[in-house]
């Protein structure tokens, strides 16, 4: 979509949320310290961090974690209208494959996802970050 020069002010603003969240990361496994900001079309803010175990495989995401608090909060008619990234590590870290696939039920498509990349922060909308996510159709 387009690279950290031409975020907008909305996403900057999105991006300080999810700066902050990352400041409350439980990572004492990677030290890899992530926060997420999602915008709600009710205009509400929500945000997360990752939340690490020692068994590893029950760790949460950033993303996740953000996205379940704002069901938690808002019902589960919530529409995500933007997401933003960061992470405490000056690493990439676009959202993991999981993550992608459990926002892809409560995101619109054309929504923009700011996250750390390689040579800066970078937007993409979330349908060219997920083309083709799962979806239970029975007949
Ligand atoms: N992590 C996130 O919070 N979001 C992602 O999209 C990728 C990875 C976290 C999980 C784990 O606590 C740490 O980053 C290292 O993988």
């Amino acid at each position: 979509m387009n690279d950290a020069s031409s975020t907008d002010n909305s996403l900057l603003s999105l991006l300080d949320h999810a700066r902050q969240a990352a400041l409350h990361a439980y990572a004492p496994y990677s030290g890899f310290r992530v926060g997420a900001a999602l915008r709600l079309t009710n205009g509400e803010i929500v945000t997360g961090t990752n939340v690490e175990n020692v068994s590893y495989g029950l760790t949460i995401c950033a993303e996740r974690s953000a996205l379940v608090r704002a069901v938690s909060q808002f019902g589960p008619d919530i529409r995500i209208e933007a997401v933003a990234v960061a992470n405490l590590n000056t690493a990439a870290s676009p959202p993991c494959g999981a993550c992608r696939q459990v926002l892809s039920e409560f995101i619109l498509p054309d929504a923009p996802v700011v996250f750390p990349a390689a040579g800066g922060d970078r937007t993409m909308t979330f349908s060219e970050l997920l083309p083709l996510s799962f979806e239970m159709k029975l007949k």
